[in-house]
C-alpha cells in the first residue's frame, strides 16, 4: 500500500465525481484540517463513469483512511463496496466511504447533514412537523428519509412528474403518512406545511430568477429549506422570506454532510464554524 505525499502531507482523503473542478469541499476540509493539526489533504480527483471501477480500485490501494463520492457515482458506486450502512442503503445512494476494520463502507451523510443544519438554525419539534418535499429524485431520497426516520408524522411528495413523486411517497410511507401530487397542483399543502423543502435544481445559478413554488402559496413562520446553495439565498428564499417566514439555505446542508463524513473518518468533531466561514467565502 502507498500513501501519496503532498508537500509534506498525506493524501488521506478525496472526492471522485465528474465535474469536481467547482467542488467547495477541498477548501473546507482541507481547512479543517489545518485547524486540527493533522497532515492531511482532502483532493478532488476527476472521474468518468466508465473509469470508476478502475479509480475506486486505486483509492483502496492508495491507503487512504475514506473518500467522498459525488455526481454522477453515487448510485453506482454502491455495487464496488463491501457495505453499506441502513442509511445509504434506504437512501440508495452513497456520498461518503469509511474504512472499517480493512472493509470500505458506504454511507450517506447527505440526509443527515440536512438534518442537523436544520436542527442547528431551527429546532423544530420533529414529532409536529408537516412537511412537503419539492422533488423526488436523489436529494429528496435523502431528505424524505431522514425526515421520516426523524419523527416526521405526514410528508407529501410534490414533484413536477406525479409516477416519480408517488414511488418516493410509497418508499417513504414505511416510517410515516405520505401522500404524492403533482408540483403545479400542490398549493394547498404548500400553504398548509410548516417545512417546505425544495430538493430541484430550480432556482440554481444561472437561472437565479426561477422558483419552484408561486410567491403567494408561501406563508409567515413556515419553514422554507432550499437545498440550493448557489446563489445561498435562492428567489424562493427571498420571496419566503418578504411572506414572514424563517428561511434556511442550502449552506448548512453542505457544510454538516461534508463535516458528518470527517466526523466519521477521523472520530473527531470537525471545526464547522471554521467549515462555513471557508464555504461562504468561497462562495462570494
Ligand atoms: P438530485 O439527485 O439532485 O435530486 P435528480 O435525481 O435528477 O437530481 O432529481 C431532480 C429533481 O428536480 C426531480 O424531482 C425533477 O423533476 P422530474 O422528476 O419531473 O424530472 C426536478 N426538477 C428538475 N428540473 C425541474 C424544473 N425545471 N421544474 C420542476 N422540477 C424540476
Amino acid at each position: 500500500m502507498q500513501k501519496q505525499k503532498k508537500a509534506g502531507r498525506i493524501v488521506a482523503m478525496g472526492l471522485i465525481g465528474d465535474p469536481v473542478a467547482h467542488s467547495k469541499s477541498p477548501e473546507m476540509m482541507n481547512a479543517a484540517f489545518e485547524q486540527l493539526g493533522l497532515p492531511y489533504v482532502y483532493q478532488a480527483f476527476r472521474v468518468a463513469p466508465a473509469e470508476l471501477e478502475e479509480a475506486v480500485n486505486r483509492l483502496k490501494a492508495q491507503d487512504l483512511i475514506g473518500f467522498n463520492v459525488t455526481i454522477p457515482h453515487k448510485v453506482a458506486i454502491m455495487d464496488l463496496l463491501d457495505d453499506l450502512d441502513q442509511t445509504a442503503a434506504e437512501i440508495g445512494a452513497v456520498n461518503t466511504v469509511v474504512r472499517r476494520e480493512g472493509k470500505w463502507i458506504g454511507t450517506n451523510t447527505d440526509g443527515p447533514g440536512y438534518l442537523r443544519s436544520l436542527i442547528e438554525e431551527w429546532n423544530p419539534a420533529f414529532s409536529e412537523l408537516s412537511a412537503v418535499i419539492l422533488g423526488a429524485g436523489g436529494a429528496a431520497r435523502a431528505v424524505g428519509y431522514i425526515l421520516a426516520t426523524a419523527g416526521v408524522p405526514k410528508i407529501t411528495v410534490a414533484n413536477r412528474t406525479l409516477d416519480k413523486a408517488e414511488a418516493l411517497a410509497a418508499h417513504l410511507s414505511q416510517w410515516t403518512k405520505t401522500e404524492a401530487v403533482l408540483l403545479a397542483d400542490s398549493r394547498a399543502e404548500v400553504e398548509k406545511a410548516q417545512l417546505v423543502v425544495n430538493t430541484t435544481s430550480v432556482g440554481m445559478h444561472p437561472h437565479t430568477e426561477e422558483s419552484p413554488v408561486p410567491c403567494d402559496w408561501l406563508r409567515q413562520g413556515q419553514i422554507v429549506s432550499d437545498l440550493v446553495y448557489h446563489p445561498k439565498e435562492t428567489l424562493l428564499l427571498r420571496q419566503a422570506k418578504e411572506k414572514g417566514a424563517r428561511i434556511h439555505t442550502g449552506l448548512g446542508m453542505l457544510v454538516h454532510q461534508a463535516a458528518l463524513a470527517l466526523e466519521m473518518w477521523l472520530q473527531k468533531k470537525a471545526p464547522v464554524s471554521l467549515m462555513k466561514e471557508v464555504l461562504e467565502a468561497s462562495l462570494t
